[in-house]
């Protein structure tokens, strides 16, 4: 089983890791931040993983079946997602430490709210939907 990064973990553990086996695998954006494709999925929810493969308080993000999300869970019964596309100028943000943060030009995101801490992007990440499931964690 795959183990999650903790939001103490260094960004590089968050590059590629696999969420459900070898079917889900979690990629960061292009190595310099360049804006990726942004997706909004399929109409049928992806199983992104046991929501026990998530520690409370981290984070993720999911490049899976046309699904990029970066998904977080505040606590044990709730799982959030945001689109990972920066509102700033479009570069994929990704999780580190506490925070959303684009690597771009720095823009910061809380990790639960998707809300913009620090600039330059003036709003936050669009929620992407997100649920839980038999233990499963649903996006879409
Ligand atoms: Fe994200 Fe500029 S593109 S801060």
């Amino acid at each position: 089983m795959p183990e999650f990064p903790t939001t103490s973990s260094a960004p590089s553990r968050r590059a590629v890791l696999g969420l459900a086996g070898s079917t889900a695998v979690l990629s960061a954006c292009a190595a310099d931040g360049a804006p990726t494709t942004g997706s909004t999925g399929g109409t049928a929810p992806v199983d992104a993983g046991s929501v026990g493969d998530l520690p409370v308080g981290s984070a993720v993000k999911v490049d899976q079946d046309g699904v990029q999300a970066v998904v977080s869970r505040p606590d044990a019964e709730t799982v959030v997602a945001f689109s990972p596309v920066c509102p700033h100028q479009g570069c994929m943000v990704a999780p580190q430490e506490e925070l959303y943060v684009c690597p771009c030009h720095s823009s910061q995101f809380d990790l639960t709210t998707g809300e913009v801490l620090s600039g330059p992007a003036e709003t936050g990440l669009e929620p992407y939907p997100a649920s839980v499931a038999g233990g499963r964690i649903l996006l879409g």
